[in-house]
């Protein structure tokens, strides 16, 4: 199998997930959330989360019985924080992953109650699957430990508190430097990212100094994530990206290209991803298609 189909699979996979512990039945009072969580959540995005979280998880070589569960939440949150981010109030857009927004669709009540439903449905997954590590105190202390970090990774330590400073920045006309703007990244994306991985690898046995490379590795994916999405602002096909381009420019956005212009912006993807691999050297252990996804990331157009 080469990379692509590899990766197809794989994202197969994290989409049984998502549906197997996302997916709601449309019916009964709350049926236009339901029928709205399935709209955000079933719309064709890329799983890089889960699929990393899988990775993870492999790389350290056991199988979790709440694997599944953590990899749909972890999806379930990263779209909750899409639906409000394209909120008016935040970025304002109409587009994402190839469909209208879900308060153009939904109206923006429902959109901030989908976002709601999203976050709690997530900790609702990953906390029943508890139920799955039967009495074994190891799987469960695994399942625990996974949840303090999910809880985290999303919050104001991370996610959270990365798009509070994005849009205040944004709201005061507040001058981002490279280390404030480095600051937004590693939180708003980069704190996911790093959930995924840390995530998988203590699903999957890793010590504590292995859980602190990965969170290493996480932050090196996550800014050159956030690079690369600022570069296809500028730079990408709104038909191929799903979502539009030019939304920075709009909102006055102090974005990487700004600061250092695209060609820097570019290299400095690359750098920091090989930074991450690098990072991932230091394991006694190898994945070889994490790092291929690594390096695919790079040079990603959607
Ligand atoms: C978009 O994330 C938001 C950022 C953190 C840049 P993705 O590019 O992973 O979005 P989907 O899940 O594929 O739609
Ligand atoms: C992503 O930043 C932040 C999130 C945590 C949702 P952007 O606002 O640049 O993401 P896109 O470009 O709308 O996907
Ligand atoms: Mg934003
Ligand atoms: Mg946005
Ligand atoms: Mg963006």
């Amino acid at each position: 199998m080469n990379f692509n189909e590899e990766l197809r699979d794989r994202v197969r996979f994290a989409e049984e997930m998502v549906i197997k512990n996302g997916v709601m039945e449309e019916e009964g009072y709350q049926k236009t959330v339901f029928s709205a969580m399935n709209y955000s959540l079933l719309s064709g995005g890329k799983r890089l989360r889960p699929v990393m979280m899988r990775e993870a998880s492999i790389l350290f070589g056991e199988e979790h019985p709440s694997l599944g569960a953590f990899m749909a939440a972890l999806e379930m949150i990263h779209t909750y924080s899409l639906v409000h981010d394209d909120l008016p109030a935040m970025d304002n857009d109409e587009y994402r992953r190839g469909k209208k927004t879900t308060h153009v669709v939904y109206g923006e009540n429902m959109a901030i109650l989908t976002g709601d439903a999203l976050l709690n449905m997530a900790y609702e997954a990953a906390a029943q699957s508890f139920d799955l590590c039967g009495d074994d105190p190891v799987l469960l202390k695994r399942a625990v430990t996974a949840l303090k970090i999910l809880s985290k990774k999303a919050g104001i330590f991370g996610m959270v508190g990365g798009q509070v400073y994005d849009v205040e920045a944004e709201d005061k006309d507040i001058k981002l430097t490279e280390d404030s703007l480095l600051f937004i990244f590693r939180l708003k994306t980069g704190a996911l990212i790093q959930a995924a991985l840390m995530i998988g690898a203590v699903l999957g046995g890793a010590g504590d100094d292995e859980i602190r490379i990965m969170e290493q590795v996480g932050e090196a994916v996550g800014i050159a994530f956030q690079i690369q999405d600022d570069i296809l602002d500028v730079t990408g096909n709104p038909k191929i990206l799903g979502k539009p381009v030019g939304s920075d420019k709009k909102n006055h956005k102090t974005t990487y290209v700004t600061i250092k212009g695209l060609e820097t912006a570019a290299a400095d993807v690359a750098a920091y991803s090989r930074d991450a691999i690098e990072q991932l050297h230091k394991l006694d252990k190898r994945n070889e298609f994490l790092e291929e996804l690594i390096r695919f990331l790079i040079n990603r157009d959607r």
